[in-house]
Order: C-alpha cells, then sequence, then structure tokens
C-alpha cells in the first residue's frame, strides 16, 4: 500500500477549516497538517503588497520543514492576490481558492448575485476579472466583511454568535440596490461557511449561497490521485504563526488535532 500523501490546509486563521472538513468529507487517504498565520489575521484588511511577500515566504517555510506532497491556499484573500507569487517560490503544487462566480453566474435565475468576501476580496483586480470572465451580463453584489471573519474565530472558539450579530453584519449587503432580486450568494471568503447556518437564518428564504469548498477538495484529490472514499483523512499537527494557545482549539480538537504549535517566520 502506498504512503497517504500530506497535505498542508493553509489560511489566516480558522476559515481553513471549512475546506479541511471537505477533505475529510471525501474520505481521502492523506495525511494534513493545518497551518494558520494567525499573527498576521485578518488577511483582508492587509495590504496586496504585504500578502506578497509574506504568504510566499510562509509556504517556503513550511515546504522545507515538511515537504508535503500538496498545499491548499484554502484562502480566498490570499489566493486573489498572492496565488502566482507563491506558486513561484515552492515547488510542490498549490491549489487556491477561486470565489464561486462562474457556479454562481449560471444557477442565478434572476441575474443578481451577491459576492461576500473580505473587503480585500470583494475590490481585487483578481475579482473584476471574474467576473467579467464570467458574470459580465450578471450584477454583481460585493460586500466585504471583516466583522464575520471575526465572527467565525469566535464560533470555532466555542463561544456563542447571536442572531443579531449575523443580521447586522450582513444588513448592508441586503441594503445594497437590486438586493431584494439577488437569489444566489457567494461565500467568497473560507471563514464564512463555518457560519452557514447563521448566514442562511439571516438571510431572505430562497436566497442560495455557494462557497468553493467541494470544488477546491475534488482538485485537491485529483492532482493527489486520491479515491473518494478510499480512507479517512488524518489530522497530524496544526502550526500557527501567533499565539499557540489558540483560540481556535475547541474547533481543532473537534477534527481530531491533539497539537499546536508555534512556527515564526
Ligand atoms: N479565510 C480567508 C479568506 O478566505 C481570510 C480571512 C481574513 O483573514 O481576513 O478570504
Amino acid at each position: 500500500m502506498r504512503e497517504k500523501p500530506l497535505v498542508i490546509v493553509f489560511d489566516s486563521g480558522v476559515g481553513g477549516l471549512s475546506v479541511f472538513d471537505e477533505l475529510a468529507r471525501k474520505g481521502f487517504a492523506a495525511k494534513a497538517i493545518y497551518a494558520a498565520d494567525t499573527a498576521f489575521l485578518p488577511y483582508g484588511l492587509r495590504s496586496e503588497a504585504e500578502l506578497k511577500q509574506r504568504v510566499p515566504a510562509l509556504f517556503s517555510l513550511l515546504e522545507k520543514r515538511f515537504a508535503p506532497q500538496l498545499f491548499v491556499m484554502a484562502c480566498n484573500t490570499a489566493s486573489t492576490v498572492a496565488l502566482n507569487e507563491t506558486r513561484k517560490a515552492v515547488q510542490t503544487p498549490i491549489v487556491g481558492t477561486v470565489p464561486a462566480i462562474k457556479p454562481a453566474a449560471s444557477l442565478t435565475r434572476t441575474g443578481v448575485i451577491g459576492f461576500l468576501g473580505t473587503p480585500g476580496t470583494v475590490e481585487r483586480e483578481y475579482s473584476d476579472g471574474l467576473i467579467a470572465e464570467f458574470a459580465g451580463d450578471r450584477s454583481v453584489l460585493r460586500f466585504g466583511s471583516s466583522r464575520l471573519v471575526a465572527l467565525a474565530e469566535r464560533k470555532m472558539a466555542g463561544e456563542a454568535v447571536s442572531p443579531e450579530a449575523i443580521e447586522t453584519a450582513l444588513a448592508p449587503l441586503f441594503a445594497l440596490e437590486h438586493a431584494d432580486r439577488m437569489d444566489v450568494a457567494v461565500l467568497a471568503c473560507t471563514h464564512f461557511p463555518l457560519l452557514r447556518p447563521e448566514i442562511e437564518a439571516a438571510s431572505p428564504a430562497g436566497l442560495k449561497w455557494i462557497d468553493s469548498g467541494e470544488a477546491i477538495a475534488r482538485r485537491a484529490g485529483g492532482l493527489l490521485q486520491l479515491e473518494e472514499g478510499g480512507g479517512a483523512l488524518e489530522p497530524v499537527a496544526v502550526y500557527v504563526t501567533g499565539n499557540a494557545d489558540a483560540a481556535m482549539r475547541p474547533a481543532l480538537q473537534a477534527r481530531g488535532f491533539e497539537t499546536v504549535e508555534k512556527i515564526s517566520l
């Protein structure tokens, strides 16, 4: 039997756990390290220049230390700005995260789609390109929220997140012109699927929220030539750049990660 390949799932914080969950759901026989740049969270408020410098440096460090077979950049904010630079910095293949604009554009019946990401992601040139290519004839309502990132971090730390907090965070999206006709919306930050039940509860009935998690997991499995249901995803360890007493510990333990260690750039 061949040895299980090692995948490193990377995000600024807990968001990549939504992608880890999709990999686990596929039943891939692989080992997984979770790496989070918690010292630099939230990425959505960082400049492009900062991310273009920091993310490749971190991947290079992780590659040297763990020699993975694959990286998953489970972060829209990093992928939309630093994926090319990071690919140049490492030898290991990287699956990036692309906001699900294309599927949203084909699912909508009203022609109005929501694009909910971090403030960085929704304003990126990369996002403009995606919209021009796949949703040029759609009306795309963009809204960037770091508030929801913080709420997802709190939820994963085991704290209660009130319906009012979610409603307040989403209110500016629903206040945009034509939002009443929006029938599909993109969760374009990997933190947000972790709040899916709360976000759905705070949304008008009939609004469908979609994300890229399953597509990322499928692509990762394809690159590693893993079969769905071929085994179980084996959590190995977690590395964070911030305090290793990370608030995310409950969520990590729930997924079978037992150790959280600090790595420094
Ligand atoms: N989870 C990240 C994303 O997919 C970024 C959250 C943040 O650090 O702002 O965009």
